[in-house]
């Protein structure tokens, strides 16, 4: 087979790797190149030299952080710098709001907000002169204290890496460098000593890693099933799906260490007796899939996958499947049948996938980020993944943290760890000094947290007892200005953009919740459809079939129960109280304030401001479309919104 693109390396100069003893000589040599990113020279050993690493991940990327590297390698050429200083691209950092990133080794400085013309600067006052370009060092917006490397910064200080461990400190496309940090190692040891499979899906389960897709099942117990199905086929499954508005873990994951997601299913085929895998992975994920097309291409030209893995007798090839970005094919039985090619859409379970999935034959379906656990698991233990994280929730978690908060990004931190320490001291706190309001976590089919959860322990089953779900790892903070009624119908609009229609409670039921959610917002709700609200989404919750159904009425029941009183207000008064609703607003100019510089009557679209210059102007209430354009444009605050 091949399918995939040839990459365009020209000619392959990857040499076939037969056994664990020659996966350690690559990996001493390739050490050394990268000794300075990982702390193991000390300054005599050193020379002098620098790397500068430059985010390549998605965000950074699309903010010209390939035209930087062209520059800072063309500096370092007009300089003679070659043999001293190297560009290495890298995955995301996690701190992609202030991309594009770089990072300079070996004194660690972190640069944001880079562009291609701090080339120049960055090698001649960074790497000729010796001193830090200050104007792109990171400065706190709590005390607006420069924070140098990242250890220093308060957005990393509470993270932990395990995860992300490759990501931002090698080359993704350079399999090498994956084997220099111990990819690989696993595989080739349990490939080596011919460990018993049962033994591997002992440590995993052991390891309590849960899947981190939003179920959180026991990710050994999945595979003891799978295993203890005979069949002549079975099949691994990594779902790269990643539908949630606003979640881009995997993504990042799949850039920015692409090879560990490889040996996983590699591991995974031969702890439960397959020797195929598929990646189900968004059509819209394009370097996601560049960069996986590489590391297939590379490990099969390394012979660690294909046939015959390391001399080994163990056969096991991957292939890629492309979504189409419809979110409920993220549901696993859905998934399966888009990749047999039909219609991508759920059925009951029981049969399980572990049992009857792809073709029929007994499959496991993994998240990537579980399967991104899984070799460092195996390469330092089951006790040393247990260490971290809460009694039923072990290791770590990605999270996608977005909107309100200062710090937005990927954050990856323990279990256990609290929503106000990832708000707080990760996320630096709420935008513009604002109130916090809430944290919907688990995206459409989580929940809104509040204040008074603000010091729980995140992990799987205290959220749930919350009312909200883990979920994949969205975390959408909420400040004063969220209207939760609001919010509550953008996440049913996406749910009834998304259904697939199979069932009616879901297909019908999502439908009226949105309806009833509009007429709230747009001050037509009666208690009634508050009533209604609470029934129909238990209906729902209870009837649909899959998990898209059973989870949609989720952030209505939260927002419900967390924030009746803003729901009264609206149904009751006619009023919004965020001042997010638009047909509950009434724009006024305060005469007091306004100097009748006629700014807010220029740039009304509908005419409807009248003054005179330098006399107080009026807001015919008939005309106004509510479009708030007076009330951002007016420097004197005089536009009132109520
Ligand atoms: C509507 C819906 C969408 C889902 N989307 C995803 C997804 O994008 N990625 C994912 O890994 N799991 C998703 N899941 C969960 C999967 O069905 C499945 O539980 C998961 O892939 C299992 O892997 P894990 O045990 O490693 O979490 C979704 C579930 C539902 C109900
Ligand atoms: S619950 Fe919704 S998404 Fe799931 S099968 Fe029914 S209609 Fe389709
Ligand atoms: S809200 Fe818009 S339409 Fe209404 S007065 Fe202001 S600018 Fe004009
Ligand atoms: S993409 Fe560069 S930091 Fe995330």
């Amino acid at each position: 087979m091949n399918q995939y693109l040839r990459t365009q390396r020209g000619k392959n100069e990857l040499n076939k790797i037969s056994n664990s003893q020659e996966l350690a000589t690559i990996k001493s040599k390739t050490l050394n190149a990268i000794a300075i990113r990982l702390n193991h020279l000390n300054h005599q050993q050193n020379k002098g030299d620098y790397q500068i690493m430059v985010c390549r991940g998605t965000g950074c990327t699309s903010s010209k952080s390939s035209e930087i590297m062209e520059e800072l390698n063309s500096e370092i050429k007009k300089n003679k710098l070659k043999d001293r200083v190297q560009v290495i691209q890298t995955g995301c950092f996690g701190f992609c709001e202030l991309g594009p990133i770089l990072l300079i080794h070996p004194d660690k400085t972190f640069y944001t907000n880079v562009s291609p013309k701090d080339a120049k600067e960055i090698v001649e006052s960074h790497i000729i002169e010796g001193v830090c370009v200050e104007r792109l060092l990171y400065r706190s917006p709590v005390n607006k204290e420069i924070q140098k490397r990242m250890e220093d910064m308060d957005f990393y200080k509470k993270q932990r890496r395990v995860v992300l461990r490759n990501c931002s400190v090698i080359n993704p496309e350079d399999i090498k460098e994956y084997i220099a940090v111990d990819g690989y190692l696993a595989v080739a040891n349990i490939l080596r000593d011919k460990l018993p499979p049962n033994q591997i899906i002992d440590e995993i389960e052991k390891s309590g890693l849960r899947g981190r897709g939003g179920g959180g099942f026991s990710t050994g117990l999945k595979w003891r099933y799978v295993s203890q199905y005979k069949n002549d086929r079975k099949y691994v499954i990594c779902n790269a799906d990643e539908g949630d508005p606003g979640a881009f873990m995997d993504r990042s994951i799949l850039e920015g260490d692409p090879h560990s997601i490889i040996e996983a299913m590699i591991i995974c085929g031969y702890a439960i007796g397959a020797t195929e895998g598929k990646i189900y992975i968004r059509a819209e994920y394009p370097l996601a899939t560049r960069r996986l097309i590489t590391a297939i291409n590379d490990a099969k030209d390394c012979g660690l996958l294909g046939k015959n893995i390391m001399n080994s007798g163990f056969d096991f090839d991957i292939e890629l499947k492309y979504g189409a970005g419809a979110f409920v094919c993220g549901e696993e039985t859905a998934l399966i049948h888009s990749i047999e090619g039909e219609r991508g859409e759920p059925t009951i379970k029981p049969p399980f996938p572990a049992e009857a999935g792809y073709w029929e034959k007994p499959t496991t379906v993994n998240n990537v980020e579980t399967f991104a656990n899984i070799p460092i698991i195996l390469l330092k233990g089951a006790d040393w993944f247990r260490s971290m994280g809460t009694e039923k929730s072990k290791g770590t978690k990605v999270f996608a943290l977005a909107s309100k908060v200062n710090n937005v990004g990927l954050i990856e931190v323990p279990m256990g760890i609290t929503l106000r320490e990832i708000i707080y001291d990760i996320g630096g706190g709420i935008r513009k000094g604002k109130r916090f309001k809430a944290v919907q976590t688990g995206g459409p089919s989580g929940g809104c947290l509040t204040e008074k959860d603000l010091d729980i322990p995140i992990d799987y089953d205290t959220l749930i007892e919350k009312g909200s779900m883990m979920g994949s790892g969205g975390m959408i903070v909420m400040d004063e200005d969220n209207c939760m009624p609001n919010i509550a119908k953008f996440y049913m609009g996406f749910i009834v953009e998304e259904s697939c229609g199979k069932c009616t409670p879901c297909r019908e039921g999502t439908k009226r919740l949105y309806e009833i959610l509009d007429r709230i917002t747009s001050g037509e709700g009666t208690l009634e459809d508050l009533d209604t609200l609470e029934e129909l989404s238990n209906m729902i919750k209870d009837t649909a079939l899959c998990g898209l159904g059973q989870t949609a009425p989720n952030p209505v029941l939260s927002t419900l129960n967390n924030f009746y009183e803003e729901y009264l207000i609206h149904v009751v008064h006619k009023k919004c109280p965020a001042g997010q609703c638009k047909k509950l607003l009434t724009y006024m100019i305060d005469a007091e304030n306004c100097i009748g510089c006629t700014v807010c009557a220029r740039g009304c679209p509908v005419n409807a401001i009248v003054g005179k210059r330098k006399e107080a102007h009026l807001i015919d209430q008939d005309k106004c479309i509510k479009c708030g354009i007076c009330f951002n444009s007016c420097q004197f605050h005089a536009i009132i919104k109520k």
